[in-house]
């Protein structure tokens, strides 16, 4: 299973998600390989602060996209965190990859099917695959989504964020559907909560049931939490001595166990 937690915009806590998402899921006994498709690299930074608990200047080699555009096998650049918990790291030349791709003498429908041809032989050894993306619409990201099996709409509760949301779904479904035959399928909308405005919050989530259907909608939210801005700089840390620590591992577990739901709920559908 291939996922992603996408979002048209920056900073709506896709890399956050991602990880802690992949962590919860790792600690539950999924195997869980997560792939950094985002040149800012912010995912491999993350995870590589969290293995080696400091700051340390690790050289990112092979990046994902070494790997591409060498057409290895992309096994050969799995950095193991934790037990269950692998990622291919990215570095700022993933920066390149949608003029390389562009460049090469392949059919368009090859050119977006790169990314899901490359990751072939990898999906059978995992339960889920997570793909962090830039907000970028692009043809790496067209890629990405191409090769996923679900995404996870990422919403925050700002007005503008509904109208992003509805024109992200637009995108994927005139562009990577109709056009490609994208298998893609959207598990839910998970909203991301901003601190102190509940009202907002309450409104725009109201908003968003009315148009997507209050199924399609997580029932479990992400919460603004300090100790998630933390873990940018310390890598992530499980201390169960840490209250900030245990309230936030287990705020995603929830989260992650919804994610185990819905897909149970799909394929009984
Ligand atoms: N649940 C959360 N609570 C508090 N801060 C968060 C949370 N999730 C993400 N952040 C912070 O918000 C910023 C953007 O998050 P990030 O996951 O990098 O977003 P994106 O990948 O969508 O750009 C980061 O500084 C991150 O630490
Ligand atoms: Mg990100």
């Amino acid at each position: 299973m291939i996922i992603s937690c996408a979002n048209e915009k920056g900073g709506t806590s896709k890399t956050s998600t991602t990880a802690l998402l992949s962590w919860e899921l790792a600690s539950l006994g999924y195997k869980i390989l997560m792939v950094d498709c985002d040149p800012q690299a912010n995912l491999t930074d993350l995870m590589l602060k969290t293995k080696s608990h400091e700051n340390a200047d690790i050289v990112i080699d092979p990046s994902l996209f070494a790997l591409l555009i060498q057409k290895k096998d992309l096994k050969e650049g799995i950095i193991n965190i934790k037990d269950n918990l692998s990622l291919i790291p990215a570095a700022a030349d993933m920066n390149m990859f949608s003029r390389w791709l562009d460049k090469q003498n392949i059919d368009e429908n090859q050119k977006v099917n790169y990314l899901k041809n490359a990751l072939k032989d990898l999906k059978p050894n995992y339960d889920f695959i997570f793909l962090d993306v830039s907000p970028t619409m692009s043809l790496t990201n067209d890629n990405v989504f191409m090769a996923c099996d679900w995404i996870i709409i990422m919403l925050q509760t700002q007005q503008r964020a509904l109208l992003g949301a509805q024109n992200f779904l637009h995108y994927i479904q005139t562009n990577l559907i109709d056009e490609f035959k994208a298998k893609v399928d959207v598990l839910g909308v998970l909203p991301v909560l901003t601190k102190g405005q509940s009202k907002i919050d309450n409104a725009v989530l109201n908003k968003t049931k009315e148009i997507f259907g209050e199924d399609n909608i997580f029932n479990n939210y992400i919460m603004a939490m300090e100790r998630v801005k933390r873990y940018d700089l310390t890598g992530i840390t499980e201390n169960d001595k840490s209250v900030w620590d245990r309230a936030t591992h287990s705020a995603y577990k929830v989260v992650a166990k919804e994610v185990i739901e819905r897909l149970e709920d799909s394929s009984n559908e």
